[in-house]
């Protein structure tokens, strides 16, 4: 896809079929938000953390995470190492926005998901059960997966500028 095609076409996906993504696409995901920038170059201040398979459908199952992540069969979340709070929230952005972009070009659905990252962060039974070190905090996620319906949300992609 051209690149105005991918940013156009990158709309929220919120209706996922539960087929598996497979493993090339979700590394040339990562690849992209690796690509992202990130404040001061500091990548070794970030972690992405991958969810799938078993241990995403156990996570759903325990902690009932289905309806925030609309059944998605992938989800990344990303985590920064606790020491560094400034402008995690842009970093997370950043790599978040190229791997929905990435997603899309290649044919998958995507949604940034913040709501999932607040779960995990504020259940200290899932961080125990994903194995997430003390020093890392979960900032935010994104849902991926091939998509059941191209239906999204009537938004009006319009903000104010001033020159
Ligand atoms: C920081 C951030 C957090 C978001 N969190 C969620 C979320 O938890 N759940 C969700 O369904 N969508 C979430 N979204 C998606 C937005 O609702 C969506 O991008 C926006 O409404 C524009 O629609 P579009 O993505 O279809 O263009 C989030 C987006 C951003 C940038």
């Amino acid at each position: 896809m051209e690149l105005d095609e991918v940013i156009i076409a990158r709309r929220s996906c919120r209706y996922y079929l539960p087929n598996e993504v497979e493993e090339d696409k979700i590394n040339l995901i990562l690849k992209a938000g690796m690509f992202a920038p990130v404040a001061c170059g500091r990548y070794e201040n970030i972690l992405l953390y991958v969810l799938k398979g078993e241990k995403l459908k156990s996570l759903v199952k325990a902690h009932s995470f289905s309806s925030k992540i609309y059944g998605a069969p992938l989800v990344i979340m990303v985590l920064h190492k606790e020491n560094n709070v400034e402008l995690r929230n842009e970093d997370a952005g950043a790599i978040i926005q190229n791997m929905c972009l990435k997603a899309t070009d290649l044919g998958l659905g995507s949604v940034f998901n913040y709501s999932i990252a607040q779960e995990i962060k504020n259940n200290p039974q899932t961080i125990d059960y994903l194995k997430i070190l003390n020093k890392y905090d979960v900032v935010a996620g994104v849902a991926i997966g091939y998509k059941s319906s191209e239906k999204t949300k009537n938004i009006k992609h319009e903000i104010k500028v001033i020159y």
